[in-house]
């Protein structure tokens, strides 16, 4: 795994065409913001480094050139390269004497792509040329730790992006540490004076969510006696948290894609908008590809919260990171739990990185919690809970029979409720008598 490389501003009011701008980008391990519109290009140009510059020529509102002009006056060394809707040389020869670099016609083929963009980097004046050194000492960063160059490359990014306002969309399993993350993103960050505030979208009952997000004037609904403002005014200057994305309803998915807009939020039951400049930052643990293709998350939505997209990778996908998560937890809990000094055998670590942690960081966070209560100076093998010492062996679903599938599962999942026959029927969906029977 590699740190990545320049960051890299793609500009086009064509949602198709930055998803594959940035996927093709992405692959080659570039850092990729994206923005719709020339204003929040500015947004973002202002706030970042940003190395390269990619910009569509037509687009409503102000247009790429004007884009381009602006650039040219205020990052003269930012190489810019122009991509034109359709053949026209006149707009692109009007582009390279406004300062653009090169030009690329749609359309255009992933390879023409990556040339002019390595062209492009190549003639700057500036050539930051990154090394990618595997890095693997032990990081502590705003209350993260990890050693694994999958965890060296999330502080890079959040170095990257914590001092724009540019709208960001994390996405991980469940207790790969998302909320972790976004708090660093804003507490490292030039905004961290200003509030954070985290928000459940699950956790807010439907008919209380719009009030609950934008706020309300007196006399709004009944029962509305004072004027109260919602999470978004309360986060103004700072950082909302939108967690549990994929949750939100269809009525909120249409609120929100409007702020996301108009930068702006309207109060239940007020005649005015009120202007808001503050980041965005979602996340989820949903598969939000898969919810778009069924219909039930909005894909103009999606475009306009993944602007920068942070991927934050399950542990069993990081298993380095382990040792230094089981010390933190082991010191984190010890003392709270009446312990001092305890320890962890190595053969213990050894077994927590054979494991393959479905629950991810929380679930080791968890079992070193159990551990610590169960032991007196040293967590050792037998300290460990028994799911994680007898984890089954992975199954291969297209190599076995259902029935081996059945009993394989059901011997995992006697093993993760410890035996617990009445709890393992309970999670299977069967009765006991069936599960006795099965067992047989
Ligand atoms: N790098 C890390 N270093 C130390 N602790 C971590 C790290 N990542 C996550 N944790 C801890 O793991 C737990 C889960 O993290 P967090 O709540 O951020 O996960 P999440 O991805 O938001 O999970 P969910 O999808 O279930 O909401 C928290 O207690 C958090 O403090
Ligand atoms: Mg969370």
């Amino acid at each position: 795994m590699q740190v990545y490389k320049e960051n890299i501003l793609i500009v086009d009011d064509d949602f198709d065409m930055l998803e594959v701008l940035q996927r093709n980008l992405k692959a080659e391990n570039y850092h990729v913001y994206k923005a719709s519109s020339v204003l929040e290009a500015l947004d973002i140009l202002k706030n970042s480094k940003i190395e390269l510059l990619i910009t569509d020529l037509q687009m409503p509102g102000l247009n790429g050139m004007e884009l381009i002009k602006y650039a040219s006056d205020n990052f003269p060394d930012l190489p810019k390269l122009v991509i034109t809707g359709f053949p026209s040389v006149d707009g692109a020869v009007e582009a390279i004497q406004a300062g653009a670099l090169d030009y690329l016609s749609k359309p255009f083929t992933r390879k023409e792509l990556l040339k002019s963009v390595k062209k492009s980097l190549a003639k700057a004046t500036f050539s930051p040329k990154k090394e990618s050194p595997t890095q693997t000492e032990t990081k502590v960063y705003a209350g993260m730790v990890g050693q694994s160059p999958a965890f060296h490359k999330i502080v890079d990014l959040i170095d990257r992006v914590k001092n724009n306002r540019a709208t960001i969309l994390i996405q991980g399993e469940s207790g790969t540490g998302k909320e972790l993350v976004a708090r660093a993103i804003h507490y490292k960050g030039s905004y961290a004076a200003n509030p954070f505030i985290a928000v459940n979208c699950g956790a807010i009952p439907e008919n209380l969510l719009e009030s609950e997000l934008f706020g309300y004037v007196k006399g709004a609904f009944t029962g509305a006696n004072e004027t109260r403002p919602g999470y978004f005014q309360a986060a103004n200057g700072g950082t909302i948290f939108l967690d549990e994305i994929g949750t939100a309803s269809q009525a909120v998915q249409v609120s929100l894609l409007r702020v996301l807009q108009e930068k702006e939020v309207r109060m239940l039951g007020a005649r005015n908008t009120d202007k808001i400049n503050l980041r965005v930052i979602a996340a989820t643990n949903n598969d939000l590809q898969e919810m778009m293709r069924n219909g039930s998350f909005r894909e103009d939505l999606f475009y306009r919260l993944n602007v920068v997209d942070i991927q934050v990778p399950p542990l069993r996908d990081r298993k380095e990171d382990i040792p230094s998560l089981a010390h933190t937890f082991l010191k984190k809990y010890q003392s709270e739990y009446g312990k001092k000094e305890l320890k962890i055998s190595p053969k213990a670590i050894e077994i927590l990185k054979k494991y393959n942690w479905p629950g991810n960081i929380r679930e080791l966070e968890n079992v070193i919690q159990r551990s610590i209560i169960m032991s007196e100076d040293i967590i050792d093998v037998a300290q460990l809970p028994s799911w994680v010492k007898h984890q089954m062996p992975e199954i291969d679903p297209g190599l076995i029979s259902l029935k081996e599938i059945e009993k394989q599962h059901i011997l995992k999942v006697l093993a993760m409720t410890e035996q617990n026959k009445t709890k393992a029927a309970e999670i299977l969906g069967i009765d006991r008598k069936t599960l006795r029977e099965k067992l047989k």
